[in-house]
């Protein structure tokens, strides 16, 4: 067990010589478009200067990231993190050195080089956190900085494992910066209003059910929408909904209600025919959908319902696109809502990969905090801590 101090990103920084090794845990869980060109955001763009701040002290830096869901042990070429070194370059200014066999493929990295290992997820142990696997991946290196906030809720090796491999850790300073804008958020006095949307419910379920304890009213759009409509006995032709997830949804009614949290689900849609690219959309009341038509975004109804609830909230959180926002009859709802809640005089709090995703499309970003975390936001405001944070606790216990 390595001894743990609690330090800042800066005195750990500070306390590090020129030449030192860090691994830098970052989340470059990004999605790519048609043509395979990266679409980068925030959980990039926001850790550049982190990156050129380390390397200007003349450490080394190996960044270390997961990709999607890919099987263990089995690389998958979509899914390799290779033809990210080009954008970070760019981004940089100086080249990054690609690890395709990281950990087992040792470097010597020179102070104020910086690298780039391929995809943890490839690795056998990593979602399992191995510890083996961890000890290996900090081998050679003097310090861990864990600035993926949005992977904190995973305990894997690459997030977890290796805090307790360490000689020594810290949060990065971006992944500070997090935690603050989510306890402002809790601290923040009623009504205080959720949106949400997105595609799954099946994630979110749990997280969802414990965030009944934390607000009071919570909006829903998006495909998850879809499914507590299914649930509620609405026709939703053939939009996407996840049958298999009945039973819990319908617990998860009967458990807002005797919390006392209000469900909004949308009393419009907006749907079409065409389930390729959704043209020629038409506005429906939610019982007048018809079995081949598609949700593709919430209606104008909804959307002042949702504006209300904004408006009047103290503070707000929204995770999820309220519609297939890639498609212009999709955009309109999450472009109105984001439009609402940074006119709001509430606290706000949005975040989550999509939810960037479609602010960047928006050129919408006046917001009290925008975090770069899906999952892990919803674990944090309905836990108040991450594992990454349990792992700070528990070692603090143990020195
Ligand atoms: C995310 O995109 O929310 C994080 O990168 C975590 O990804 P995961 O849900 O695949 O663990």
């Amino acid at each position: 067990m390595n001894e743990y101090k609690e330090k800042s990103f800066r005195d750990t920084c500070r306390d590090l010589n020129a030449g030192s090794t860090v691994l830098l845990r970052v989340d470059f869980n990004l999605s790519r478009d048609s043509t395979g060109c990266w679409l980068l955001n925030d959980r990039l763009y926001r850790v550049i200067p982190v990156i050129k701040q380390l390397l200007a002290m003349q450490f080394g830096v190996i960044l270390v990231s997961h990709l999607g869901r890919p099987r263990p042990g089995v690389w998958e070429s979509s899914l390799s993190l290779s033809t990210l070194c080009e954008p970070l370059e760019r981004l940089l200014g100086k080249s990054v050195t690609f690890l395709s066999d990281w950990p087992k493929q040792k470097t010597y990295l020179a102070a104020g080089s910086v690298a780039l290992a391929e995809n943890t997820r490839f690795l056998v142990g990593e979602t399992d956190n191995n510890m083996r696997l961890a000890q290996h991946m900090v081998d050679g290196v003097d310090c861990v900085m864990m600035e993926a906030f949005a992977c904190s809720h995973r305990r894997h090796a690459s997030t977890f494992g290796v805090l307790y491999a360490a000689k020594t850790w810290c949060l990065g300073p971006e992944h500070e910066k997090e935690i603050q804008g989510m306890d402002r958020f809790l601290q923040t006095s009623s009504p205080r209003v959720a949106f949400i949307g997105g595609k799954k419910i099946s994630t979110k379920l749990p997280l969802l059910t414990k965030l009944l304890e934390t607000v009071d009213v919570i909006c829903f759009g998006g495909g998850i929408a879809s499914t507590l409509l299914h649930v509620k006995g609405y026709q939703t032709g053939t939009s996407w909904v996840e049958y298999s997830c009945r039973e819990q949804v319908a617990e998860f009614f009967h458990l807002a209600d005797r919390c006392s949290v209000k469900l909004v689900l949308p009393s419009d849609v907006q749907v079409s025919a065409d389930n390729t690219d959704f043209r020629d959309p038409r506005v429906v009341a939610i019982d007048e959908i018809l079995p081949h038509e598609n949700i593709v975004d919430i209606g104008q109804a909804s959307i002042s319902s949702f504006v209300d609830h904004a408006e009047s909230a103290s503070s707000i959180y929204w995770n999820g696109p309220m519609g297939i926002y890639e498609y212009p009859s999709g955009i309109r709802g999450s472009a109105d809502l984001a439009r609402a809640i940074s006119n709001a005089h509430a606290y706000s709090l949005v975040g989550g990969g999509d939810t960037l995703s479609v602010l960047d499309k928006l050129g919408i970003h006046a917001f009290s905090h925008v975090s770069t975390g899906g999952g892990a936001f919803l674990h944090y405001l309905a836990n108040g801590t991450t594992y990454v944070l349990d792992a700070r606790t528990r070692l603090k216990e143990t020195v």
